[in-house]
């Protein structure tokens, strides 16, 4: 049985050889154009036409391709449509492609996509949050969720603290930019690959900006370098704008944005601001919170809406909040719009109560651990959210206590403070912080999966579901649920490219529920065909040969054996179908939007980390020391997938709340589009230590495959401990600042500004 073994991801052996095949690497057909975008150099203005003229003096261009060549919608926005796929009339963000041109190489197009001359008059750009909130420009409306009585309890209160909390966006750096292939077909069908996390909404797109049907249109993806929820959304840009140039020049084309492309024309995570008021008793324990929560959406709403429900689910993180209300502005700003990013929004709500946790803690001279404690949901009372949910498996107290233990928090927490006292330069800091994080789409209806398993006469399975892999393992936790569920050996499952014409109407894979959804799916079919098997069997056989086990490639049944492959040839013989389609969908999931109340989610999974830090006084600079993990991923399919992602996320988390800092300038450039400004951790940013263990004995409450829980989002959020240990240090330091408060991301310049070390600096 494979299930629960630490297996190789799927493609391992490929990636190490170099020869796993990304979408850059398929082979062209030799008639092949490349596509480049010409995009805005202003971040808001009125666009009034294009001078194409030294554009399409370049040898090797073939065609452009603008607003008016979209012989369909000319949109891509997903859940509302105010995207366009070429600016028309206005133009909203410096990046936004305008127009995209075709030529018979990379370079030739992105050279003569330079050269055309945009008429475009400036208007006034709104590009911060701060400005959005004062000119009321929003995306979405602001929604607002009110339980019990704030307002009253923090008027009384004798403890009450307010302040600000300032959480950057991030890029999604996947190493493999986006790129997508159209090859038209004989009939006028498209076939599209494309490097998406969603492939059934890049077909959905693709047909609507061609004006055709949706069953014209292929798409397929064998895997992603990366996709990070940068690939929910945005592919369906680049798959369009090559689909329509495509279809002007009746030739294959294929689009790939370069780095600094990429990192200009695509959506990012989103940047947030809170304001708060909170009280609370002597012992810590929040009494009442009022939250205001403002992120920059950019100029379209994109998933702003479910990624800002999402911060305002998880403002809460791991902790009983009886009287709240949160205030959720969805900010309209002249910048690129802000989509999916690991975390979904639910990563900046948790730093928003955490960075309250701690500043109550500081205000009381307390350990913020047992502020933390403190406010933490219990098992049978204070357990029901902000949002009604009920928490009905909660593993954090029993987490905390083995962490704090098998992490030698207190001695450690102990030895620093001494550490500090004799070290006027370098300070420590320590901290542990809990993660609390929903499973399920917050949309309902995307809780649903399908999958195609095909047997051949020889017994090889061919294993198709609605998942794309991007690197988190998916297929092989799906190959191996098949592999159980036949009593095969992996060898003998094969999974191939994600399909649009095999698996229809498949949701993005995010939201952690990829293995959830498609491996339920899979078992579905798997079980279908086992039950044919067996039926054919008991046909031969007599109805009384008792229990069938399949097992090591066999088929046991009253004493004998039967090769699964000889029972296929078989089945094959006897006239039975071979092949079969699963479907899932999640079930007990509901929410009101109008009230906020409901089950949005299945189950929670759950985490603690301790990061122990290192800041240097005169630089700023800082050092992450060591980690130690605990995280619940359920009864695992798979530990090592799973320790992977584990690490990945967290070093991913340590990125966003540490060195990652995107700028704009005053004229709405984003001035951070490659990493020599825009710096993603390294192999040297790994702790000296880290300790990462999964939960044992910890099955999933709810019916889940093989009780496992979803893993791919929630360890991002373990590295808000890293924030935390870098507050730790600079409340060490000789001077704290009054003024500032530590933002995210810590950089150097953040980490001075917190202990009062940048000379000159004015109030926030
Ligand atoms: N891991 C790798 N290696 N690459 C990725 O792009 N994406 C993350 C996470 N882990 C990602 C990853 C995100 S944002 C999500 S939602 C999940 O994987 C999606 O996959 P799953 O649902 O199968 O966990
Ligand atoms: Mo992940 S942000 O849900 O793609």
């Amino acid at each position: 049985m494979s299930l629960g073994k630490a297996t190789a991801h799927e493609s391992a052996a490929l990636h190490v050889a170099g020869v796993a095949q990304y979408c850059d690497d398929i082979p062209l057909p030799a008639n092949s154009l490349h596509a480049a975008f010409g995009i805005s150099p202003v971040a808001h203005g009125k666009f009034n036409g294009l001078d194409l003229s030294r554009t399409l003096a370049i040898p090797g261009v073939f065609a452009v391709a603008q607003a008016a060549d979209v012989p369909g919608a000319n949109n891509y926005g997903a859940a509302v449509h105010d995207d366009p796929i070429f600016a028309t009339g206005f133009v909203h963000y410096a990046g936004q492609p305008l127009f995209a041109v075709a030529a018979h190489s990379h370079d030739a197009a992105r050279g003569a996509a330079r050269l055309a001359v945009a008429d475009i008059k400036e208007l006034p750009a709104i590009l911060d949050i701060r400005s959005a909130l004062a000119a009321e420009s929003y995306v979405l409306p602001t929604q607002k969720l009110v339980r019990g009585t704030p307002e009253v309890i923090l008027e009384q209160s004798p403890h009450r603290l307010s302040g600000s909390a300032v959480i950057g966006g991030q890029d999604h750096f996947y190493l493999e930019g986006h790129i997508a292939i159209a090859l038209p077909q004989d009939d006028g069908g498209l076939l599209i690959h494309s490097s998406t996390q969603h492939p059934s909404e890049v077909q959905a797109i693709v047909a609507h900006a061609l004006g055709c049907e949706a069953n014209r249109i292929m798409v397929s993806c064998r895997r992603m370098g990366g996709g990070f929820g940068g690939k929910e959304t945005q592919p369906a840009l680049i798959a369009a704008a090559a689909a329509v140039l495509a279809h002007k020049t009746g030739r294959p084309v294929k689009l790939r944005l370069d780095r600094d492309d990429d990192m200009i024309i695509t959506g990012k995570r989103h940047d947030f601001l809170a304001d708060y008021d909170v009280a609370f008793d002597s012992s810590g324990r929040i009494t009442a919170l009022a939250v205001m929560l403002a992120s920059r959406c950019g100029y379209s709403a994109d998933l702003s809406g479910p990624v800002n429900d999402r911060a305002v689910f998880h403002l809460d993180n791991a902790y009983f909040l009886e009287h709240l209300s949160i205030t959720s502005h969805r900010c309209r700003t002249n910048t690129v719009s802000a989509t999916a990013f690991r975390g979904f929004g639910g990563p900046q709500g948790m730093v928003v109560i955490e960075q309250i946790i701690d500043d109550i803690a500081r205000h009381l001279g307390m350990d913020p651990l047992a502020v933390r404690r403190r406010n933490l949901y219990g098992i049978s009372e204070r357990n029901v959210t902000h949002y009604g949910q009920t928490v009905q498996d909660n593993v954090l107290p029993v987490m905390l206590d083995q962490l704090e233990a098998s992490s030698h928090y207190q001695a450690r927490r102990a030895a620093i403070a001494a550490w500090n006292l004799n070290s006027p330069v370098i300070k420590r800091g320590i901290a542990l912080t809990p993660v609390k994080f929903g499973i399920s789409f917050t949309a309902t209806q995307f809780n649903q999966a399908g999958a195609l398993l095909q047997i051949y006469t020889d017994g090889s399975v061919l294993l198709n579901h609605g998942g794309t892999e991007m690197g988190q393992g998916l297929h092989i936790k799906v190959a191996q649920v098949v592999a159980t569920e036949l009593g095969l050996p992996l060898s003998s499952i094969r999974v191939t490219a994600t399909d649009t014409s095999k698996v229809p109407n498949t949701s993005a894979t995010a939201a952690s529920a990829g293995s959830d959804l498609n491996g339920m799916a899979a078992l579905a079919a798997a079980v279908t065909l086992r039950q044919r098997l067996e039926q054919l069997l008991r046909a031969q056989h007599g109805s009384t040969i008792g229990d069938v086990r399949f097992a090591d490639g066999q088929v046991h049944f009253a004493g004998q054996s039967t090769a699964f492959a000889t029972l296929c040839k078989q089945a094959y013989n006897a006239r039975i179908s071979l092949s079969a389609a699963g479907y899932y969908r999640t079930p007990d999931i509901q929410w009101d939007k109008a009230t906020w109340t409901g089950r949005p989610f299945y189950y929670y999974a759950y985490g603690a980390a301790v990061s122990e830090v290192a800041i240097d006084t005169l630089t700023g600079e800082s050092k992450l020391l060591a980690v130690d993990i605990l995280h619940d991923v359920g009864t695992s399919m798979n530990p090592a997938i799973d320790r992977g992602q584990i690490e990945g996320g967290f070093l991913q988390g340590v990125g966003w709340l540490t060195s990652e800092q995107l700028h704009w300038d005053e004229q709405g450039k984003l001035r951070t589009h490659s990493p020599s400004t825009y710096k993603i951790p390294t192999a040297r940013d790994w702790p000296q230590r880290f300790d990462v263990r999964l939960l044992q004995d910890s099955p999933n409450t709810e019916p889940t495959i093989y009780r496992s829980k979803g893993v791919g989002e929630p360890p991002l959020m373990l590295a808000i401990s890293v924030l935390h240990a870098l507050r730790d240090a600079c409340a060490a330091a000789a001077s704290p600042s009054p003024k500032y408060q530590l933002s995210a991301p810590a950089t150097p310049e953040a980490i001075l500004r917190a202990i009062g070390g940048l000379p000159g600096e004015a109030g926030p």
